[in-house]
């Protein structure tokens, strides 16, 4: 019988690889892909600048690999691009997984936010986001695991200054998409890190309480980067729901 396709949409400022886990767990139960978003990882092409672009590259990629209809997850800024997939391309999505998201658009401050961030990667480029982004993405127990931490350090240093600011436009520029949450009709997952401090569990909980028939499930003894930080219990979660 043919697997079921599983394709997994990376954050910011990441690549394919954050999925290394998942990609390893998952491979005997589904079709697993994780492709790097344009700009990021290995991808020879310009980063998009909007979460429509992202989404119609996901789009590309779905037709291009013959997928047919996948389930589809997406980790934090891949959540953004998840929602936007499934608001232009319901007809390719079997089922849907969010992790560490949010629905909603950026508010006033988050949007200043991405201008002080653009106006510090200029100045500063990638190494600015290697040094100060590790504190906010993981718990404070896992900033002092030099595993975790030194992975999550890696796949931030290889990626470009330039993507690392259209994707900044991208999340700001962005819709909010809550409007969604009450037409999801599919089988969905919201997934969140127990610490994670910029989409908390209470904002995932809610979101997924909008959705019908939709599950919320904990990393324990995570922050955001809950697919890294706790892959074991991630890769449970994900392969529950996947049965
Ligand atoms: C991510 O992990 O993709 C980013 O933290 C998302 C964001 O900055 O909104």
């Amino acid at each position: 019988m043919k697997k079921k396709a599983l394709v997994l949409i990376h954050g910011f400022p990441f690549d394919s690889s954050m999925w290394d886990e998942q990609k390893a767990f998952l491979k005997n139960f589904c079709d697993v892909h994780a492709p790097d978003l344009p700009g990021f990882g290995e991808s020879k092409i310009s980063a998009c600048s909007s979460i429509e672009d992202f989404a119609k590259f996901i789009k590309q990629y779905v037709e291009e690999e013959k997928l047919g209809r996948v389930i589809l997850c997406g980790f934090s800024m891949g959540g953004y691009i998840a929602f936007a997939f499934y608001e232009m391309f319901p007809q390719f999505v079997e089922a849907l997984i969010f992790a560490d998201t949010r629905a909603k658009d950026d508010s006033p401050e988050g949007k200043k936010g991405r201008d002080l961030a653009i106006r510090k990667a200029e100045i500063y480029g990638t190494d600015f986001f290697f040094e100060n982004m590790p504190e906010k993405l993981l718990s404070k127990e896992n900033l002092e695991n030099d595993l975790i931490l030194s992975k999550v350090k890696s796949i931030i240093s290889k990626q470009k200054k330039e993507s690392i600011i259209n994707a900044l436009i991208a999340m700001r520029e962005r819709k909010d998409r809550s409007f969604l949450l009450q037409k999801i009709d599919i089988p969905s997952l919201f997934i969140c890190g127990e610490k994670d401090i910029l989409s908390t569990p209470e904002e995932m909980r809610e979101m997924s309480e909008a959705v019908k028939n939709s599950r919320f499930e904990i990393v324990k003894d995570a922050g955001h980067l809950s697919n890294i930080e706790n892959s074991s219990q991630f890769n449970t979660i994900l392969l529950d729901f996947l049965k």
